[in-house]
């Protein structure tokens, strides 16, 4: 959700700042705002809409200068996408500011006592009576004023706050919301994530659960919210600032797509031995006793869990479910420790996948985690983690995310089905997934017809997508794709659930997206698949048909045909995927949208 800045150091705070904001700007951009801590007190300005506005604002009245600043881009949660709603929020007095991601879901009450108590309140939001809290119970030191106001609040938070009367000092704290910290040499930088700062400092240290930290250019001192001292995890980030730019294209979502063959190498990259052996020491997990899978994750991540699913039943003959985060844990699942529970997120940081996480942990399931992000809560709370190593995905949209973590459940499929003596064949489906890199990259080298389709069909007033066995996934992935970016009617469907009522919506000239299973693998899925299509195209629909090379017996019903290599029938998302991504990517652009912040939505979804 919201992105968060802290700075204190040598250079022009604003800047550092800003340049910090640019970077999160993916995580929220309903509103931006910022403040430094000068000679004469706290400077403010804040605007709604992008981070531009802001600039503008900021070029025709600049804030004064200064070493210390914070910053904030948000996604509104309480109190609409306004000026007076953006962040930093102040006190009555306007000598502390502070910038807020989460809920404070006792917002109301402390909103009501801080307004007997004379306090006048000017924003919508559940963040500004933090402000106010702040200021009634500093004497001088913010980081206990900070711990007092923590111990007083409910939901979750990170907070970030500078007070007149302390100069030079950043004040941070975080329950269920990520934040970090940027070590430099007479400098320290605090936010959401390490993007924020990887131009100047690539040593971060990771905060934990209820700590708050007190930041000064020459020292980092971190406590709970007792104000005992904290343990915490330094670590240095593996990638650079320039794999957080767009280096060269127009969109970040572009470049994440051509990095995927890059990215999904890097996932195997460790994994594989030279003899072809997998090699998952990461797993440090006793897995002989698992009786049962269960994945858990949102959106994308979900995508890849559904289809994971197929591999990991396939492979280890152990039942596998595969549920949305956010109703699982309020459906009382059946889970003990014989179950595996994989909880999959890119960010690390989504807090209805945290949650079911948590849930599972309390009932005794272990769990392992897929997670791009280093540091971040899923992981830390997970009982073993396999990172994706993907790099930093920046677009809203998740592209390389998905391939890689496709890439890292079959390895886990894999690793199971040999502890498991199941998996047929592993040491073919190793070199399979080793081939991965390349045909990805091939596919890439052929999207020119299908980036033409997409502007083609850029007035489309729907498209459908329909696929079977993993095809189906595929289907729901592709459909999300198109939602999120063109804001156009796109669903998903199991091809053979077509005659129990979608095929109503089949229209004259109506776009139909198939992903066809390799007739090699699936021969009675193809032959039902090629049937499927017959049936929409007699209905009007305009058939857009991915199927891999050399398949020749879905040609004559597709109107436009989309080949993909030939691959092992559970790995052909990792290629189907591609030509969907590619589709969407463009027809937004068709549609002028902005393609790495589609409106409303925001990277990491840090509330419930
Ligand atoms: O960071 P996560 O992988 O946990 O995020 C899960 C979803 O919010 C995410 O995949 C979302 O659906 C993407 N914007 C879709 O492109």
């Amino acid at each position: 959700m919201c992105g968060i800045v802290g700075y204190t150091g040598g250079r022009a705070a604003l800047d550092v700042v800003l340049d910090g904001l640019e970077r999160l700007e993916y995580r929220g951009y309903d509103s931006a705002g910022i403040t430094v801590q000068a000679a004469g007190g706290l400077a403010t300005g804040k605007r709604a809409g992008k981070l531009v506005n802001l600039r503008k604002a900021l070029a025709d009245d600049p804030l004064p200068e200064a070493a210390v600043g914070i910053g904030h881009t948000r996604w509104a949660t309480h109190g609409g996408p306004t000026d007076l709603n953006a962040h930093p929020h102040l006190d009555d007095d306007r000598r502390v500011a502070v910038v807020h991601n989460g809920i404070i879901e006792n917002f109301a009450a402390l909103r009501s006592e801080l307004a007997a108590r004379g306090h006048v309140l000017r924003s919508e939001t559940d963040t500004e009576v933090v402000a106010h809290l702040l200021g009634e119970v500093f004497a001088g030191d913010l980081a206990e004023a900070m711990r007092v106001v923590c111990r007083r609040l409910e939901g979750a938070f990170t907070l970030v706050a500078v007070h007149a009367d302390q100069p030079g000092v950043v004040v941070g704290a975080r329950r269920n919301s990520p934040l970090v910290v940027g070590r430099g040499a007479g400098e320290n930088f605090l936010a959401s994530d390490v993007a924020a700062f990887i131009a100047f400092t690539r040593e971060a240290v990771e905060l934990g659960q209820d700590q708050v930290v007190e930041l000064r250019a020459d020292g980092v001192s971190v406590t709970d919210f007792q104000g005992r001292p904290a343990v915490v995890r330094e670590y240095h980030v593996d990638w650079d600032a320039s794999a957080a730019e767009k280096g060269g294209y127009d969109y970040f979502m572009l470049k994440e797509i051509a990095e995927q063959p890059k990215a999904v190498a890097d996932t195997l990259l460790g994994r594989i031995g030279t003899d072809g052996q997998l090699t998952m020491g990461e797993l440090a997990l006793e897995l002989g006793p698992v009786e049962k899978v269960v994945i858990v994750a949102c959106g994308t991540a979900y995508h890849a869990g559904a289809i994971a699913k197929y591999a990991i039943e396939h492979w280890t003959r152990l039942p596998c479910e595969v549920e949305v985060a956010s109703e699982f844990r309020y459906r009382d699942p059946i889970l003990d420790r014989r179950t595996l529970v994989i909880a999959i997120s890119q960010s690390g940081e989504t807090m209805d996948t945290l949650m079911a996480l948590r849930h599972a942990r309390e009932q005794g399931a272990k769990v392992l985690a897929i997670c791009n992000t280093n540091g971040s809560t899923i992981p830390r709370e997970s009982d073993a983690v396999l990172y994706t190593h993907a790099g930093p995905e920046v677009a809203v949209a998740s592209t390389k995310a998905f391939l890689t973590q496709l890439v890292a459940c079959y390895l886990i499929a894999l690793h199971l089905g040999q502890v498991r003596g199941t998996a047929p064949d592993p040491a073919g489906l190793v070199g399979q997934l080793c081939a991965a890199p390349a045909q990805v990259g091939r596919v890439l080298h052929t999207m020119e017809p299908v980036r033409a389709l997409a502007r083609s069909l850029a007035d489309a007033h729907a498209v459908l997508f329909l696929g079977r066995h993993v095809g189906y996934p595929v289907a729901l992935e592709g459909a999300l794709k198109l939602k999120e970016l063109a804001y156009m009617h796109a669903e998903g469907f199991a091809a053979g659930e077509l005659k129990h009522g979608p095929i109503a919506l089949i229209e004259d000239g109506l776009p139909v997206i198939v992903v066809v299973p390799s007739p090699r693998g699936h021969s009675v899925l193809h032959e039902k698949i090629v049937s499927n299509i017959q049936e929409i195209r007699a209905r009007g629909a305009r058939t857009i048909v991915i199927a891999e090379e050399g398949d020749h017996a879905v040609a004559p019903y597709a109107d436009h045909l989309i080949r993909i290599p030939a691959t092992h029938g559970l790995l052909q998302p990792l290629v189907a995927t591609v030509p969907l991504q590619v589709f969407a990517c463009e027809l937004a652009t068709a549609k002028g949208h902005e393609v790495d912040q589609p409106r409303n939505l925001a990277k990491s979804v840090t509330v419930e």
